[in-house]
């Protein structure tokens, strides 16, 4: 209904903009009437009325948390991607063809009409849908589709695309939840398991990447190069160590991205580094810039070939660059430690961490991730399988620790890093089919070795 009585229901604010529109379509059918065109401004009315239902119907979706069918949706859809009314707007401009017979086939929704309409639709919301998924906002096409077929994309797939640095909600308000929960208050004091009911060493690394010898476990981390820009911007020869690299879901993306860099990979399981090995073989065609050895950083030293104590002295009087020898390297630009530094048992987190300042070369930087305190993988582990405070043993006998900012801080910077940035990056995402908020938390950091001692 045109009703210009119905600003009555509207808040101050829309009413202007109410005032706006009926009189710009007043002005409208006027107009045409003086061009011979009578008649047609009407239909130009209709088609609005059309869109807002439309808009109104997902509105209410909305407000009543249900996500329709893909045919409800479709259904609705034809009308809400506005193209009657872009397609009305655009005859009312055309004098000569914009005639009352145009207007007459356009309201009759053509088959031409509802197909591009359908087709804006879906192109629109496989565009937005991932932006949509982090407002509220009516479930997209693709919710809908999923809801009536039955699939579920999994939160891996959504992860990725919320990962780079988000900030969806503040720590504080999870902290604040969490701790005055008190079916969760076994995750907060200090008193534990028995430390001696797992082994705090590198087998079931070794077991789990056995058993996953498809390597498909990890997936590719895409995000790292916007994380971690400086790993493009870097200048030629740069080299990276990256330190359990699991099958090569770091690896890759700066592999990929970044021409500059050398890339030293390691990991405790020698099973990881031929898995590593033969993902970047599928991914990249011809590849001179890796290597990969066996290490576990929290028991032993790097080999001497990656920094020489000789080699590193020489590059501190010599800031070009130009430390390599015949047998060192020269120590490293970059240390990535993406999820790996959780892996390590608590109590040597300190020495594996010396070990990463040892083999950077004055100035390098110390690139880091790994999982937050709260974060919802951490809430879900059963009390038993806690083994030390924010610290717990998953089924396959391998470990994971929880960062709080302070913890990160201090580990590092008692190895002798500098702090250049630390924060909590906090992802929000939505289970819509049981209607629960999952909160995801991940610590960020960058730490440098300073130039000088
Ligand atoms: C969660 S995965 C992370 C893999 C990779 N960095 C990534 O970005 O996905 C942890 C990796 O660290 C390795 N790891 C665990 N403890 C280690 C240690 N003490 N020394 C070296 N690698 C270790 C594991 O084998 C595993 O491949």
């Amino acid at each position: 209904m045109w009703n210009p009585s119905g600003i009555e229901g509207l808040p101050e604010s829309m009413r202007y903009l109410h005032h706006v529109v009926l009189d710009f379509y007043g002005k409208l059918e006027e107009d045409m009437e003086r061009e011979g065109r009578s008649g047609c401004g009407l239909f130009a009315k209709k088609s609005m009325i059309v869109t807002a239902k439309a808009y109104l119907q997902e509105a209410k979706w909305l407000s009543e948390d249900f996500v329709a069918t893909f045919d409800e949706y479709k259904e609705n859809g034809v009308y809400s991607s506005s193209y009657l009314a872009l397609l009305t707007g655009s005859f009312l401009g055309m004098v000569d063809e914009g005639t009352l017979d145009v207007f007459e086939w356009l309201s009759t929704f053509p088959p031409l009409l509802v197909t591009s309409a359908l087709i804006g639709r879906l192109c629109g919301d496989i565009a937005s849908c991932e932006f949509e998924h982090k407002r509220k906002h009516v479930g997209t096409s693709i919710d809908c589709y999923m809801k009536q077929y039955g699939i579920e994309q999994t939160m891996e797939k959504r992860e990725e695309a919320g990962e780079y640095h988000s900030k969806d909600f503040e720590w504080e308000f999870l902290k604040n939840i969490v701790e005055n929960d008190p079916s969760l208050s076994h995750h907060l004091h200090h008193h534990h398991q028995n430390l001696s009911k797992y082994l705090p060493d590198s087998q079931p690394w070794q077991d789990f990447h056995s058993r996953h010898s498809s390597g498909k476990f990890f997936k590719e981390r895409r995000y790292l190069l916007k994380e971690f820009p400086e790993l493009v911007s870097c200048g030629e020869n740069s080299k990276l160590l990256e330190i359990g690299c699991g099958n090569g879901s770091t690896v890759l993306p700066i592999l990929r991205g970044s021409k500059n860099i050398t890339v030293y990979a390691c990991d405790c399981s020698s099973d990881a580094l031929v898995r590593t090995k033969e993902n970047i073989d599928r991914a990249i065609s011809s590849v001179d810039n890796f290597h990969s050895f066996c290490c576990d950083f929290s028991t032993s030293e790097f080999p001497d070939w990656v920094a020489c104590d000789r080699c590193r002295d020489k590059f501190m009087l010599n800031h070009s660059g130009g430390s390599e020898s015949k047998h060192c390297i020269g120590g490293v630009d970059f240390v990535t430690l993406i999820f790996t530094l959780s892996a390590v048992p608590k109590e040597r987190m300190p020495r594996a961490i010396k070990e990463c300042f040892a083999v950077l070369k004055p100035g390098g930087l110390l690139l880091f991730r790994d999982y937050g305190l709260y974060d919802m993988t951490m809430l879900r582990f059963e009390p038993e399988k806690r083994v030390g405070f924010r610290e717990y043993v998953r089924s396959d006998g391998t470990l994971s620790y929880f960062f709080c900012l302070d913890t990160a801080r201090k580990l590092f910077t008692d190895a002798g890093f500098i702090e250049v940035e630390l924060e909590y990056c906090c992802v929000k995402a939505v289970n819509r089919r049981k209607g629960k908020d999952m909160y995801r938390v991940w610590v960020h950091g960058k730490f440098q070795k300073p130039f000088y001692n």
